[in-house]
């Protein structure tokens, strides 16, 4: 996700901790003894003006915060010497853990939830099962100086890891085995320079550790076989190894991205940010792998994933559910061996606005009173895009012209074969079979001789087989793919188009009449087609610039454009060639899309604003010219979001040729009209991402999308599911019936005389499910509270200087100052672990 700026209107920052279940829910611990929980707005950039919820005051100030790790909405906080644990959304604390001798250093939760351990300046380690009683199950003398000091649990399993210093001062690891905890299992002294910065690089593996310190240097923690089962870990070492990465500048904090987050296609196990004084240097570990086309599923075993198993009162009940596992998220290899060199590149902590992925599935009843709280979101936030496996894709794609204009996809596709345009002067067009899959063949394949370059294309959605193509010699042809698809190359069209007058931008079939087809054109106008007279039936007027789109109403009454002009326009055709209603488009000039949406009641239309941001903008459809209702900000890139809305769902997916990243928006009618869901990203560009049809979906899986995705010489499917957990129920909620739109309602001669007609809807549930609405246990009911975002303003000095503060306390050493000399190499030898 790109990086935040984050700035409270409150006082010091002492501890912060995001949700493991919903990326926008932060927790922060104050120098003013309160904790208080936010939620953050979906665009990344806009702050809550107050915190949903504050707990406390405590007796002092709050220096420590956790999530709990499988129950939703219960967290820990510590405070001088006290550790309560909350139930976020009753606004109440569950208990309270005494006995600490001194003020507490740190606190950690074991993956399971169960239990909690904390380290404290009385040099004691403790474990608590706060569930049990609220004093300390088990302690043990940790290390032997006071100093800072800090408790990791290894995965879900019963040893901990302890960093703390000894008699002489040193910083040392200790491995422990809470079982026995009486003696640590072994130790290892790291060396005498302070100021180590720890990343469990991955919180899923016990095995590997990073630690950055003095200016240049990266170090490996790593651990040798823990002995499963045995009565103890002989044999156990830790090794501490110097990496070869140079970083530039001293570390002051350091952060590791979500795994979702990761670039799973390249490989990627594990990215670090590291902080410096005024770089946020994004360190990525890849492990290296001859292919890098499929998922190394080896490398990325299923990992706890984002959904809580547990309601705060169902865990303080007693439950002891473990957290669901996500698929194809990153673990570290077992050994973790292989790994290369970590990458690094430079990027200055950015200002720029950016939409962050989100995460926290309403499933549970404390999450969803927690949203209730603090504002709505979507119940498709948690939508998961997946590529689909290799056998799918159709590979060896070769001479792809991708360089199409603006206006056009770069690729069209129907739900048995795609087109795509080849670099050759006559204007070549591949035509693959979706039910053909695999490598294509070394020798050229059957095209169509289209004669000129495409400037946009698109498939007839009532007819497979019919292609037409806007040609940059002003005409359109339409071509008659054979059943079962091209066999030999195609040079007669079934019919040519004329009459623009100039290069044609875009195209687009009626959605209810069968043979109508609208064009927009250089020479500014629109024009109507019949297909079956060739004839132009209707031409509009009143654009004075660059057509960049054209979309016609769901219902096929209505046609809206965008314009290099600065104007959306409604026309309904039939009734007049003027425009019916303008009003003020996007600012920008670099491209545009409008797509209905709704009902067909608005209009979204994505494009730049005059400083080449990419936006989204939301109009009533009936009311133009007071200008869009909604204005989103989505990032900087210089590509035209591409939007695909799909009705039944009201989310809209966008992403620009040359994109890496697919936003998704589910569209609401009233603030804050845009609920930023999951997005999909993939390791390289795609040339182009296509939407199938709905009847394309396995909805037996909650997949209520299907694309595919145009790579430089590939086409793979990519799907997007909603997580579920009663997935032997059919999500009525998710999939309502759905327009027959791939037939006619109408002919064309009826449409153009005036009628009107509706689509067939289809119930998409197979016979062998039960609607989930009509299963025993209630569903979850989807709330919008009152938003009230503002954004507040603050210099970027002073958002950089909060963030550094916010991060070092974080996870910075809180005592010791930074070192200042610049630290020596050690052998890897001298780290083979001594037993404690
Ligand atoms: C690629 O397509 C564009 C238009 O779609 C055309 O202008 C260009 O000449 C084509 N490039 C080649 C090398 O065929």
């Amino acid at each position: 996700p790109g990086i935040k700026l984050l700035l409270f209107p409150s006082d010091t920052v002492t501890d912060f901790d995001f949700s493991p279940f919903d990326q926008l829910l932060l927790a922060t611990g104050s120098a003013d003894k309160t904790v208080k929980v936010w939620c953050l707005s979906e665009n990344g950039q806009d702050l809550p003006a107050s915190a949903g919820v504050i707990l406390g005051p405590e007796g002092c100030q709050v220096d420590m915060l956790q999530f709990h790790s499988t129950a939703d909405g219960v967290l820990a906080s510590g405070a001088g010497r006290r550790v309560k644990i909350w139930d976020v959304a009753q606004q109440q604390s569950l208990t309270e853990l005494e006995s600490h001798g001194d003020q507490l250093q740190s606190l950690a939760w074991k993956q399971d939830g169960a239990l909690l351990g904390t380290s404290c300046k009385d040099k004691k380690l403790r474990i608590f099962d706060p569930r049990a009683k609220p004093t300390a199950s088990q302690s043990v003398q940790g290390h032997e100086n006071n100093k800072d000091s800090r408790l990791i649990w290894m995965d879900a399993s019963d040893y901990l890891l302890s960093v703390g210093f000894n008699q002489m001062r040193e910083r040392e690891v200790k491995l422990w085995d809470t079982r026995r905890f009486s003696h640590s299992l072994l130790s290892c002294a790291l060396d005498s320079s302070s100021g180590y910065v720890w990343v469990p690089l991955c919180p899923g593996n016990p095995r590997v550790w990073v630690a950055m310190g003095t200016p240049g240097c990266i170090h490996w923690l790593r651990l040798g076989r823990l002995a499963r089962g045995g009565s103890c870990a002989v044999g156990a070492a830790l090794t501490l190894s110097v990496n070869q990465c140079v970083t530039e500048g001293k570390t002051q904090g350091a952060a590791l991205v979500p795994k979702l987050a990761l670039d799973v296609m390249a490989c990627e196990v594990a990215r670090v940010l590291q902080l410096t004084d005024s770089f946020i240097v994004p360190i990525s570990y890849t492990v290296p792998r001859k292919s890098v086309q499929e998922f190394h599923e080896d490398l990325f075993p299923d990992s706890a994933g984002t959904l809580p198993s547990a309601s705060s009162q169902e865990w303080w009940a007693g439950d002891n559910k473990q957290p669901s596992l996500t698929h194809h998220v990153v673990l570290f290899p077992q050994d973790g061996s292989g790994l290369s060199s970590p990458s690094s590149s430079l990027t200055s902590p950015s200002m720029a606005p950016s939409v962050s992925t989100t995460s926290g599935f309403a499933s549970s009843s404390s999450q969803r009173s927690l949203q209730s709280i603090l504002g709505p979101s979507s119940k498709f936030r948690h939508a998961q895009g997946t590529v689909l496996h290799r056998d799918t894709h159709i590979t060896n794609l070769k001479g792809l012209n991708l360089t199409t204009p603006g206006e056009c996809n770069g690729f069209c596709a129907n739900q048995q074969r795609l087109a795509v345009p080849l670099l050759s002067a006559g204007g070549q067009i591949a035509i693959l079979e979706l039910s053909k899959p695999g490598r294509l063949p070394d020798t050229s394949i059957p095209t169509i001789q289209n004669g000129t370059p495409v400037a946009d294309f698109c498939w007839d959605p009532f007819d497979l087989q019919r292609l037409a193509v806007a040609g940059e010699d002003a005409k359109i042809r339409i071509w008659r793919i054979p059943p079962g698809g091209l066999q030999k190359m195609l040079l007669e069209p079934e019919a040519v188009l004329r009459g623009h007058t100039e290069k044609i931008y875009s195209i687009q079939f009626h959605p209810q009449a069968a043979d109508i087809l609208a064009s927009s054109s250089y020479d500014m106008t629109v024009r109507i087609w019949d297909l079956r007279t060739k004839q132009e039936v209707l031409c509009l007027k009143g654009h004075t610039d660059q057509i960049f789109s054209l979309a016609w109403s769901p219902d096929g009454r209505k046609l809206a454009t965008v314009s290099k002009d600065g104007r959306v326009r409604l026309y309904k055709p039939r009734q007049s060639l003027e425009p019916e209603q303008d009003g003020p488009g996007p600012e920008g000039s670099r491209g545009a899309r409008v797509v209905w949406a709704c009902g067909g009641h608005y209009l979204l239309v994505s494009g730049f604003d005059s400083r080449s941001e990419r936006q989204l903008y939301l109009y009533k459809a009936d009311s133009l010219s007071a200008g869009p209702i909604a204005v989103g900000t989505v990032d900087v890139s210089p590509s035209t979001l591409i939007p695909f809305y799909d009705e039944d769902t009201s989310v809209v997916f966008l992403t620009g040729k040359g994109d890496t990243r697919v936003f998704v928006y589910e569209i609401v009618t009233e603030a804050p009209f845009f609920l930023e869901c999951n997005s999909f990203s993939s390791s390289d560009p795609h040339k182009g991402f296509v939407f199938l049809p709905k009847t394309t979906c396995n909805v037996r899986e909650v997949e209520f999308a299907r694309a595919l995705r145009l790579r430089q010489s590939s086409v793979e499917p990519v799907v997007f599911k909603v997580p579920r957990v009663k997935k032997e129920f059919f999500q009525d909620d998710i999939f309502p019936p759905t327009t027959v739109w791939w037939e006619p309602a109408l002919t064309a001669t009826a449409w153009l005389t005036g009628s009107n007609a509706q689509h067939q809807m289809l119930n998409l549930q197979p016979k062998d499910m039960t609607p989930v609405s009509e299963a025993p246990k209630d569903v979850p009911v989807r709330k919008y509270a009152p938003s009230s975002v503002y954004l507040e303003e603050k210099s970027d000095e002073q958002k950089k200087e909060e963030l550094l503060s916010a991060m070092v306390a974080k996870l910075g050493n809180r005592e010791d100052p930074l070192p200042q000399d610049s630290f020596e190499g050690v052998d890897e030898d001298e780290w083979v672990g001594r037993h404690g």
